[in-house]
């Protein structure tokens, strides 16, 4: 059919329609038990472990997906990206680059580490990273950053996003790592006086509702040059993509950043409620949950069916 002509024409190698493909996957991985639920932030410990959903949104807008694609759980770090990109839309690339780096930690995504030189949290992906780039989201008062923010994810979702609020409480009452890091930030000067109201920002961000279907609507955004392709509608500018998608690429899975780059090849980002967002810039969005994650954490399944993805498919960038 039509889905299945548009990708055979981009993509390099597809010898199988692709819904036939994306069901093996994820008949094999189905059967992969092994890794575990984030329990760290206790709301999160909820998540069923056998959910599991593979959705692909080309940049005309078409969807090709399989398994639980509506099943909602919270976006946590796969947020950073789009925060990222706000944040250089409100203070343009130069300025963002003095408070927060671009370089992979090879850390984990909570490490309390700041560049010693500069005194800057090294990349927007890690938890400080982000805290700083919430810190740089602008508004009137702090309800009207929230709201800029939740207008951003409704762009690039096409529809209204709220906030879990179970797990924005279950976060920001055992947030204290992320409270350390914010002060010691404030201490340097990377965050300003608002601080303490970015950490909530920061918190609520990470407590959005999304499925598989959002995050692969919200990677066909960014594989589109900006443009929603389901709303056309204008998310985030085609300059700004870019910055964002090389920092998925460098940055986005925590220190397994380089083997990710090395065997899936594509800007991608995870997040420690499960889900996985890639990007194939020009052709589609991936989007991918499975709460069970691996010691880095990663989705485990996530991770899988992105290798098998980029290997059937031919999806590397290089
Ligand atoms: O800051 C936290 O602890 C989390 N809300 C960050 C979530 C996340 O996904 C980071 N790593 N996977």
């Amino acid at each position: 059919d039509n889905e299945v002509d548009l990708l055979l024409g981009r993509m390099k190698t597809a010898a199988a329609p692709i819904r036939d493909v994306l069901r093996q996957i994820y008949g094999r991985l189905s059967q992969l038990g092994e890794g575990k639920v984030a329990d760290y932030i206790p709301e999160l410990a909820q998540a069923n472990p056998n959910d599991f959903g593979i959705s692909l949104c080309t940049v005309d807008g078409q969807t090709i997906e399989v398994g639980d694609c509506q099943k909602m759980f919270t976006i946590q770090s796969a947020s950073k990206p789009f925060t990222y990109g706000l944040a250089i839309e409100d203070h343009g690339c130069e300025a963002v680059l003095q408070k927060i780096g671009v370089e992979p930690t090879g850390e984990a995504f909570n490490s309390i580490v700041l560049d010693e030189t500069s005194n800057r949290p090294f990349n927007p992906m890690v938890n400080a990273g982000a805290i700083a780039t919430a810190d740089l989201i602008k508004g009137t008062d702090y309800p009207d950053r929230v709201k800029r923010m939740l207008a951003t994810f409704a762009r690039y979702c096409g529809r209204e996003i709220f906030v879990d609020n179970a797990v924005f409480l279950s976060e920001r009452t055992t947030g204290h790592r992320n409270r350390a890091m914010a002060h010691l930030m404030r201490n340097f000067g990377m965050v300003g006086d608002k601080f303490e109201e970015s950490l909530e920002l920061y918190f609520q961000q990470c407590s959005l509702l999304v499925h598989a279907h959002d995050l692969a609507v919200m990677g066909a955004t960014l594989a589109n040059g900006g443009i929603n392709p389901v709303t056309q509608e204008q998310a985030v500018s085609t300059e700004t993509v870019k910055y964002i998608l090389s920092i998925m690429l460098s940055c986005g899975m925590y220190d397994y950043a380089g083997e990710w780059a090395f065997r899936v090849g594509l800007p991608a980002k995870s997040g420690v409620g499960g889900g996985i967002v890639a990007v194939v810039p020009g052709v589609l969005g991936i989007g991918l949950y499975s709460p069970l994650l691996d010691d880095k954490g990663n989705s485990r399944r996530g991770v899988e069916a992105c290798i098998e993805l980029s290997r059937r498919f031919g999806l590397h960038a290089l």
